[in-house]
């Protein structure tokens, strides 16, 4: 199947998340593309809580020197193995996007779970539109997502934002099989309308 004759539905069907991506990242036309479909995520009340910080392969090693320290200062483990693995896999990788929600805490109408879910739903439209575009990305909560000091170097302070993680985006390293999948029917049933 080449990309050419690929239908729509089978870009959703196809996308698998890889860890290894490589130069080139996406172009700032390609980003742009990107980032607009995480727009078209459902949003209740529109309150638009979506936010990203782009980190260009220029300052890659700079977050991953602050998200090992952080994590330390944390409290939590890295191994010199997990460090090493850390760096070896960050050194390749061309662009990652830091992802945070805009919090609104006391909204009547929209409780946080649905922020949540809308910003959840926002980076599967990213997902999805950089394989669509040839790109790969991978969404880790590792690189210091749970310390204060890496969101709050991305310029997403706790009061304000829930920081969620990091996407690597760029190109595949490798081709990739197909993802093995569940049959989505054992995870569905019809209701029989009895109430
Ligand atoms: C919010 C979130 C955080 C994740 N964090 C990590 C992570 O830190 N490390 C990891 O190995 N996978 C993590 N994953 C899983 C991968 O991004 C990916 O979804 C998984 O490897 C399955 O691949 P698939 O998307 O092709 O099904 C996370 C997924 C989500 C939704």
């Amino acid at each position: 199947m080449t990309e050419s004759t690929i239908a729509p539905i089978d870009y959703l069907t196809s996308r698998r998340s890889q860890k290894l991506v490589v130069a080139p990242a996406p172009t700032g036309e390609q980003l742009a593309q990107i980032l607009q479909t995480a727009m078209c995520a459902p949003d209740h009340a529109a309150m638009r809580v979506w936010r990203f910080a782009v980190v260009t392969q220029q300052y890659i090693a700079a977050l991953t020197n602050l998200a090992i320290d952080a994590t330390r200062r944390s409290g939590r483990e890295i191994t010199p193995e997990k460090e090493q693995n850390m760096r070896k896999w960050l050194g390749d990788v061309p662009m990652l996007l830091g992802l945070a929600y805009k919090v609104s805490h006391d909204n009547d109408k929209v409780p946080e779970i649905e922020q949540t879910l809308s910003m959840g739903a926002a980076v599967m439209n990213i997902q999805n539109a950089a394989h669509m575009l040839g790109f790969a990305s991978y969404w880790s909560t590792g690189l210091g997502t749970y310390t204060d000091e890496v969101p709050e170097a991305l310029g997403f302070d706790a009061l304000d934002y829930r920081f969620v993680g990091f996407l690597a985006l760029g190109t595949p390293k490798m081709k990739l099989p197909v993802a093995q999948r569940p049959d989505p029917m054992t995870m569905t049933h019809f209701w029989d309308g009895k109430v």
